[in-house]
């Protein structure tokens, strides 16, 4: 159990690491709180939610969207909500990023805290203050930057999480450890998913330091000008082909680990291709996939970080080192 501060330039967040939501509730037992959740989470652990005013959500991407912030929004008033409650998201992914952004928004601003459920939400999406909702298609478009009060990891909550979202959150620790890494990588090589899930002081370690190496970069690159960009390694192809073949997040990932390994091999002579396609498979994740080429061409096209013919890729030197590169849609063509 640990409590620190991490201080990013706007708000210093309280991290409960390895405590119970019960102990939490206990340290904000003055605070008037109503808690945010899916429908997964509140039927997995329905103990934390008992007698406690508590928002239910549709489990799923597909509701992270301005239809359930309304919803929200409408709760959050009959449940006579003012600008002294707390918010409380107790979730993945989807909850954490609505509850920070209902949270920002509701009366100009009310305090929210998060409880990370899933390996994702504890090593990547619970941490850096971004929010939001996707419109249609677009995922992420509308949101806000703003940290939330606190931080709590209940490690106790995985035990209920399914195979496939372990292998989810993994995607992102191997992305970690290849971008920041090199010994972390070394000891993803060692063990296997099944040691982590069954020795709580290997996981707790491996998620605190992957916490950090996330709340270091962004503290160091709140507004995402430099390195926050490095977290998206991976991710400029993972996202292009997500979408058309359907595949898991962490898979679709996995899949642009790969290419951005492989070119970083033509680009700089990166030798770690083999041990990255290793651990990726070691961890049950995807490391070839069969998807329309052309149609992911014309998504990077049109991608964000396009400069002209060429795309900002993120590389890496060795594992461990990563920096971005601007890539020509040739070469790009040539390593998918
Ligand atoms: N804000 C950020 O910086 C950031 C970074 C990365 C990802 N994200 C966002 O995170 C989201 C993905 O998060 P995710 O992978 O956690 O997905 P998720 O929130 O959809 O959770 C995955 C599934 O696991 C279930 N679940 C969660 N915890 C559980 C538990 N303990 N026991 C049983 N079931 C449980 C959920 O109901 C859901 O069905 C995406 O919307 C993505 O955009 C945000």
């Amino acid at each position: 159990m640990q409590k620190f501060d991490c201080t990013f330039s706007s708000a210093t967040v309280e991290y409960f690491f390895d405590y119970s939501v019960e102990y939490l509730f206990a340290q904000y037992s003055e605070r008037k709180i109503i808690l945010l959740t899916d429908a997964n989470v509140f039927a997995a652990h329905p103990s934390i939610f008992l007698n406690r005013p508590t928002i239910v959500i549709e489990a799923g991407e597909q509701h992270k969207n301005q239809a359930t912030v309304d919803k929200i929004i409408e709760e959050l008033l009959r449940l006579e909500t003012d600008r002294n409650t707390l918010l409380v998201g107790i979730g993945g992914g989807v909850v954490t990023d609505i509850a920070g952004y209902v949270a920002g928004i509701y009366m100009r601003g009310i305090d929210v805290g998060f409880v990370p459920t899933t390996i994702l939400a504890m090593v990547d999406a619970s941490i850096g203050g971004k929010n939001g909702i996707d419109v249609g298609v677009y995922k992420n478009m509308i949101g806000l930057i703003r940290q939330p009060k606190f931080l709590c990891y209940d490690l106790a909550l995985l035990q209920t999480l399914p195979n496939a979202e372990w292998i989810n959150g993994f995607a992102e620790i191997i992305k970690h450890a290849c971008i920041k890494s090199e010994p972390m990588f070394r000891h993803l090589v060692a063990q296997q998913l099944s040691d982590f899930q069954n020795n709580h002081q290997l996981l707790s370690d491996l998620i605190l330091q992957n916490a950090q190496i996330k709340n270091v970069v962004v503290q160091n690159d709140e507004f995402e000008k430099g390195d926050r960009k490095l977290l998206n390694f991976g991710h400029t192809l993972g996202h292009a082909i997500e979408n058309e073949l359907q595949l898991p997040h962490g898979h679709a990932i996995s899949v642009g680990m790969m290419v951005a390994s492989r070119l970083s091999a033509k680009q700089n002579g990166f030798a770690g291709v083999a041990d990255i396609e290793k651990v990726l498979k070691q961890y049950g994740l995807t490391v070839a996939a069969n998807y329309d080429k052309i149609k992911a061409m014309e998504v990077l096209r049109m991608d964000k970080k396009r400069i002209g013919d060429k795309i900002n890729f993120i590389l890496l030197s060795y594992i461990g080192e990563a920096y971005i590169e601007p890539i020509s849609f040739e070469h790009i063509e040539q390593a998918i």
